[in-house]
């Protein structure tokens, strides 16, 4: 083989190797995006007595007739927001995005209310609250 073979064909390599790549990168990237995960977050029930609670990027809100799960992720980009007790409200940190003391959105660029989550309570007390991430 002469060099400029050598060369030639070395190059071509490079350009199929990194070509291929260009393609099938962002495609497992994609994939591995799409895969969700369940989490699961427990609230004992001494955690249920203040008028709202926050654990592992959940809210939980003590109701008259029992709690209710809020999702701590900003529908915008996903940033935790922080509850404002003074205001009764939720700010996103980001970008500024407010949320009612019920996850309703209120101004900022989020397009979206914070999820309700489903809470299902166990025999000892104990509120298992699941979400996806
Ligand atoms: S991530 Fe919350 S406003 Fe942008």
């Amino acid at each position: 083989m002469k060099r400029r073979e050598f060369f030639k064909n070395l190059a071509h390599g490079l350009f199929s190797f990194f070509g291929v790549g260009l393609i099938v990168y962002p495609i497992l990237r994609f994939l591995s995006h799409a895969k969700e995960t369940i989490k699961t977050v427990i609230f004992h029930p001494s955690e249920t007595l203040l008028k709202i609670n926050y654990k592992q990027g959940v809210y939980l809100k003590r109701k008259e007739n029992g709690s209710e799960a809020i999702s701590a992720k900003c529908t915008h980009l996903g940033c935790t927001v922080a509850y404002n007790e003074r205001k009764s409200e939720f700010h996103c940190p980001c970008h500024g995005s407010i949320y009612d003391k019920n996850g309703k959105r209120l101004s900022g660029p989020a397009k979206k209310s914070l999820s309700l989550l489903p809470v299902r309570k166990e025999k000892n007390g104990d509120l298992i609250i699941t979400l996806k991430e």
